[in-house]
């Protein structure tokens, strides 16, 4: 296949794990460079191995501002192992400082699996909500809304249609014009879900980061496309140095920032319009401001590629208060799916391939006995050749959910490969850390029952 491009489709079964591959196809920026400062057990094992403009994020966190974290979940069938990973993140994120909200996506899952509103509803609270809050999630930092019950998701999903077409969606999602538009509707009001944390109404402009499996990535393309193109403002590196603003002047603000309608220029407004900027650049304290109304930018030579986001936040701010939307490109994490337990995709269809996380202990035992081994087929040869820990499922789940020591995963991994532990014995110390992870899990569940309804934000109620 090589050569071939991958495909990423959001609701598709199959799952490309050519995680270099899609880095580079898709533009993501890997997580080798990024200055974690404290590491999760994802981050530190390279589980999470993307990002889209993280440091915008990491450095709001790391200034003390705030930042807001929000992902999704599709009520559909039950929660299992690999949906506790975006969990797994949200918490962290949630550590750090962040606010939480949660989308249902009733609507999508409605639209795309038949599952109707009620038992959409029944299913996050049960089985997804009961878990987040078993999981450790704070109740008192974390919203939880439904799709159908937003009026400003859908409204803006809708608004945001005006920036895109269908040849986009072809693009990005392979449609084509046999595709029922559910399809088409749920990514729009997905957009909606992602960008509707930052109006003034749902804690107002601040960096939003959105933790998800890769196989959502293409809904964060189109959304980080769709807010860019309503700003008013773009920031760029200057030519030589420093930052440089321009104006993006569409039909909705033609008028406010002083075009008029015959395509002339209103000078007194566009004056207007280049001292606000130089306002707001006087306001961050820069005093080499360069405003070139005739050509259409304001220079700022001294500020750096860290100021950017600084700028473009005060210049969104500043586009609010004209009657702008004023926009911030959502920033996103990726982590690996963790294999199925078959050693095929890990899917809610087909049980044998996950643990769910209701499945009883001799359940767990049982699935994780049957499960792929990366061990010799006789223990003679085992002992001689060593087994192979990375498609080993009962390692990999330790590493991916179970084991939190790295001295102590790095201590089997090594004797693993050297074939002083057998693939049962691996098996064994994997049932051992699954029943005790999964049985605290089920009297966590017991415990925090009652908090569930807290979960939920007002219109959720
Ligand atoms: N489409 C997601 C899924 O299939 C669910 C979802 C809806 C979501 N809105 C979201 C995920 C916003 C992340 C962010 O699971």
């Amino acid at each position: 296949m090589a050569g071939e491009d991958v495909v990423i489709d959001p609701w598709g079964s199959a799952q490309s794990t050519d995680y270099d591959r899609i880095i580079e196809q898709f533009g993501l920026s890997s997580m080798d460079n990024v200055r974690i400062d404290s590491p999760s057990r994802l981050h530190r094992r390279g589980i999470v191995f993307a990002h889209r403009e993280l440091d915008t994020v990491l450095e709001a966190q790391r200034r003390g501002d705030g930042f807001g974290v929000l992902t999704g979940l599709m009520p559909s069938g039950q929660m299992h192992l690999g949906h506790s990973m975006v969990i797994d993140q949200v918490k962290w994120f949630q550590q750090q400082g962040g606010d939480v909200t949660i989308a249902v996506a009733d609507l999508e899952s409605q639209a795309t699996r038949g599952v109707s509103l009620e038992k959409g509803r029944a299913i996050a609270l049960e089985e997804y909500i009961a878990n987040y809050a078993a999981l450790g999630l704070d109740v008192e930092r974390t919203n939880v809304y439904f799709q159908s019950s937003r009026p400003i998701v859908q409204r803006l999903g809708f608004q945001l249609g005006k920036r895109t077409n269908l040849n986009e969606f072809e693009a990005i999602y392979g449609f084509g014009g046999d595709t029922n538009l559910a399809h088409v509707q749920a990514p729009m009001v997905q957009v909606g879900d992602i960008l509707h944390p930052q109006t003034d109404d749902y804690g107002g402009l601040r960096p939003i980061v959105v933790p998800v499996g890769v196989d959502q990535d293409p809904h964060l393309r189109l959304t980080r496309g769709l807010a860019s193109k309503t700003n008013w403002f773009n920031v760029a590196d200057g030519k030589h140095s420093g930052v440089s603003i321009t104006l993006s002047v569409h039909d909705e603000n033609a008028a406010v920032l002083g075009q008029l309608p015959n395509g002339r220029m209103d000078k007194q407004r566009l004056k207007e319009t280049f001292d606000g900027i130089v306002k707001c650049m006087t306001e961050l304290g820069y005093s080499d401001i360069q405003s070139n109304p005739k050509q259409g930018t304001v220079n700022v030579p001294s500020a750096t590629k860290r100021d950017k986001t600084t700028i473009r936040m005060k210049l969104l701010a500043h586009e609010r208060q004209l009657g702008g939307m004023g926009l911030l490109a959502p920033s996103s994490t990726y982590h690996h799916f963790a294999v199925g337990m078959t050693g095929d995709k890990m899917s809610s269809s087909q049980p044998k391939t996950t643990l769910f996380l209701g499945d009883d202990l001799p359940t767990v035992e049982k699935k994780i006995k049957r499960a792929f081994s990366g061990g010799q087929s006789t223990v003679e040869e085992h002992r001689r050749l060593g087994g192979n820990p990375d498609i080993d499922v009962a390692y990999q789940y330790m590493m991916y959910f179970f084991e939190e020591d790295d001295a102590y995963l790095a201590e089997i991994n090594s004797e693993y490969r050297a074939g002083k532990l057998l693939a049962g014995e691996m098996k064994q110390l994997c049932i051992d850390r699954a029943v005790d992870w999964l049985g605290q899990l089920h009297e966590m569940r017991d415990q925090t029952a009652h908090l569930v309804k807290d979960f939920l934000a007002e219109d959720a109620r």
